[in-house]
């Protein structure tokens, strides 16, 4: 028994290093496995100033952790229900080629998981681009407004000249919220509901972020449609160049500079940073700017290195968090990465086993 299981890793081995031989190509064909835990609980963030969501967050954070693989990687995730609500996860761009039982639909592809259970999904990265995981039970108010959603970040076998060139990813994902229905686990979404709050990554401007930049960078810009609205996303002072969707490369990119993100899609942007200075990229949707409550919505800055500050600046001396947008984690090769930042507080299934 050892013998043989030895063999295997030999044989693995021996696969491994002929595959380096071949040079890049080959080592790009080499699949991996990689294996993650997600939890699902209830925590509470701060959206926007004066306004907290209760949330079903996926390892206690929104957005859920960032999940990085390569085209090939054979992918296992163990799931644990802490909520007290039933849930699922859909792994929204994967194919599920061979493995539908993990497509993660409640009532077509498995059951869903109850409170205080756990499912264990296994799929192959079956296809590259900007994929996400999200809820699919009750997903009116699970995705639209209790941030069950995270980014799926699967790298291509075979990466293009443009998609080389990229030296920062930033990945926004946009959504809704109903500031009535924040407290109250199990209701909003619906139709005639009216979402009020809008944010990038769970945060309204001034609470988001800016991203800061250099002459010289290339951006690729990763936005999704995480919530019920359509995002209009304008960049001031640069062209976009328009070049994937839904995580596939388009045949032939092209410039714009509004975008507009839907429920579900992503747009792919790619921006040389060569224009020095302070530029807004915002949700041209005007009721998006949470009027009625607090100006912000989902809102960033492009700030160049060696701008001089003012003192009028709305974020003059903002506490920087350079992975708000993932652009670190990004950086570090493969495997989940959390953000603090994202982290809500007191899970409740946690004060319950506390007060138990
Ligand atoms: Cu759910
Ligand atoms: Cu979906
Ligand atoms: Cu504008």
């Amino acid at each position: 028994m050892e013998l043989r299981s030895l063999g295997l890793q030999r044989a693995h081995l021996v696969s491994c290093a002929a595959a380096i031989a071949l040079g890049s190509w080959a080592i790009a064909a080499h699949a991996e496995k990689r294996e993650f835990n997600l939890t699902i609980d209830e925590v509470t963030i701060n959206v926007a100033p004066g306004f907290n969501a209760n949330v079903f967050a996926f390892n206690g954070q929104v957005p859920g952790p960032l999940i990085h693989v390569r085209e090939g990687d054979e992918v296992t995730v163990h799931v644990t229900n802490n909520t007290t609500l039933p849930h699922t996860i859909h792994w929204h761009g994967v194919n599920q080629t061979g493995t539908w039982k993990s497509d993660g639909v409640p009532l077509v592809t498995q059951q869903q998981i109850e409170p205080g259970s756990e499912f264990t999904y296994h799929w192959t990265a079956d296809r590259p681009g900007s994929l996400w995981y999200h809820c699919h039970v009750n997903v009116w108010e699970h995705v639209a407004i209790r941030g069950m959603w995270g980014p799926l970040i699967v790298d291509p076998k075979n990466p293009s000249a443009l998609e080389k060139s990229v030296t920062r990813d930033v990945i926004m994902m946009m959504n809704t919220w109903e500031s009535p229905f924040g407290g109250s686990y199990g209701k909003g979404g619906s139709p005639g509901d009216v979402a009020d709050y809008f944010s990038v990554n769970a945060k309204s401007f001034p609470l988001s972020q800016p991203v800061r930049v250099k002459k010289g960078d290339v951006v690729r810009f990763r936005m999704y449609g995480a919530g019920d609205e359509v995002h209009e996303m304008h960049l001031h002072g640069h062209d976009q160049l328009f070049s994937h969707k839904d995580g596939y490369a388009l045949p032939n990119p092209y410039y714009v500079d509004t975008v507009p993100v839907g429920p579900g899609e992503r747009y792919d942007t790619i921006v040389q940073m060569n224009n020095p200075g302070r530029f807004i990229f915002h949700d041209h949707v005007d009721r998006h700017l949470n009027m009625g409550g607090m100006l912000g919505g989902p809102i960033t800055v492009m700030e160049y290195e060696g701008v001089a500050p003012d003192n009028w600046y709305a974020w003059n001396g903002k506490a920087y968090d350079p992975d708000f947008f993932y652009s670190e984690s990004m950086k570090k090769g493969y495997g989940m990465f959390t953000n603090v930042t994202f982290i809500g507080t007191a899970p409740k299934s946690e004060r319950r086993a506390r007060q138990q």
